[in-house]
């Protein structure tokens, strides 16, 4: 064991909502079908949440799994920490709306919003709170509601898009397991290839902005796409770098879950082998800061993440955001 500080993982969760929407329901929406959507991004059916559940609402549920995981209770988490890009509401933070439903008392609560790279740089901000000794366990949670901010006609997105939240409990470890390196990055010059154009102060709500569609997200997905790919591989090789380890150490290798296509694409370029890559895309579509958190319990349920596996992650998204983190079970 080395004497580096570092944090890890102790609990997971995940939660989507029940109802499905599948290709074949998407035909009788959008001008498309089951082929190019599958052809183009890899997904075959997403969760949709129910009319009255909120951002918060999912996150509340993968929360509470991921305690349950970790076999712990609220009163043992000093701080919640929720990644979305979908908030119940533009104040206060969706991680207070959680904080009450979790019935967790006066624990501090805070947003993060750094488009789908969030649930990794809440990891990366909540290392640094943990070792500095600010928080000693810390719940955070990655959910949004897409569906919420996706515009039903535009068959460019509303294909691409689901439901979803995930949940990992953190602490320092007290082992070689845990968070080894990370590298994070953001060029906002390029926001408005992906973004939700009005509802904010820059253009607050009016007749005007409902009858243009701009509380809709809107994304040049060609632009998004190339950044992708570029950005993601050097993620993956920048954070390999810091942790003094080679593509070849790669047990597994956990995308962000945008696109089958873009998966492939920084597969390819990074050379690692297919079976080392997780996808579950095509049962979820794009879960925003979900995909990550999500997928990690599956791999945790099927046993593929034992002590010594060397997983990274790797994410980009709006703002525009990219990151990468090397983890150690
Ligand atoms: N069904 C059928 N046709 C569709 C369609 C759909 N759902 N969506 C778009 N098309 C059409 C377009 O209108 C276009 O038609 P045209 O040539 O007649 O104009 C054609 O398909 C090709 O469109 P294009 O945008 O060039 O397709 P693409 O191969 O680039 O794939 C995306 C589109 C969105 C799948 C791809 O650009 C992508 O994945 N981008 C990244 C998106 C992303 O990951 N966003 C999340 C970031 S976190």
């Amino acid at each position: 064991m080395d004497n580096k500080r570092r944090i890890k993982i102790i609990g997971t969760g995940f939660y989507v909502p029940d109802q499905i929407l599948t290709n074949a329901d998407l035909e009788r929406i959008v001008d498309t079908t089951d082929e190019w959507i599958v052809s183009r991004s890899g997904i075959r059916e997403r969760h949709i949440a129910a009319a009255d559940q909120a951002t918060s609402d999912l996150c509340v549920e993968a929360g509470r799994r991921a305690l349950k995981n970790a076999h712990l209770e609220v009163k043992d988490i000093d701080l919640i920490l929720v990644a979305n890009n979908t908030p119940d509401t533009v104040f206060p933070a969706t991680a207070c709306w959680v904080q009450a439903k979790l019935e967790a008392g006066t624990v501090p609560a805070l947003d993060l919003i750094a488009g789908c790279t969030g649930f990794l740089y809440g990891l990366i901000v909540a290392e640094g709170l943990i070792l500095s000794g600010a928080a000693r366990r810390i719940l955070l949670i990655g959910g949004d509601a897409l569906s919420k901010v996706t515009n039903w006609k535009d068959r460019g997105t509303c294909v691409l898009l689901g439901d979803g939240a995930g949940a990992v409990v953190l602490e320092e470890s007290k082992d070689d397991a845990g968070i080894l390196s990370s590298y994070w990055k953001a060029d906002g010059t390029l926001a408005e290839l992906l973004f939700i154009p009005a509802g904010g102060s820059r253009r607050p709500a009016s007749l005007q902005t409902v009858a243009e569609d701009g509380h809709y997200m809107y994304m040049k997905g060609n632009e998004v796409y190339k950044h992708a790919v570029k950005r993601m591989s050097e993620a993956v090789e920048e954070a390999l770098k810091k942790a003094g380890l080679k593509k070849d150490d790669i047990d597994v290798f956990l995308p962000h879950q945008a696109n089958l296509r873009i998966i492939e694409a920084v597969g390819e370029r990074l050379k690692i082998p297919g079976e080392k890559v997780y996808v579950n895309i095509e049962r979820y579509g794009n879960m925003s800061v979900a995909c990550i958190p999500v997928a990690i319990h599956e791999l945790r349920q099927h046993k593929r993440l034992k002590p010594g596996t060397v997983t990274v992650l790797a994410a980009f998204g709006a703002g525009f955001t990219w990151a990468s983190i090397v983890y150690r079970w």
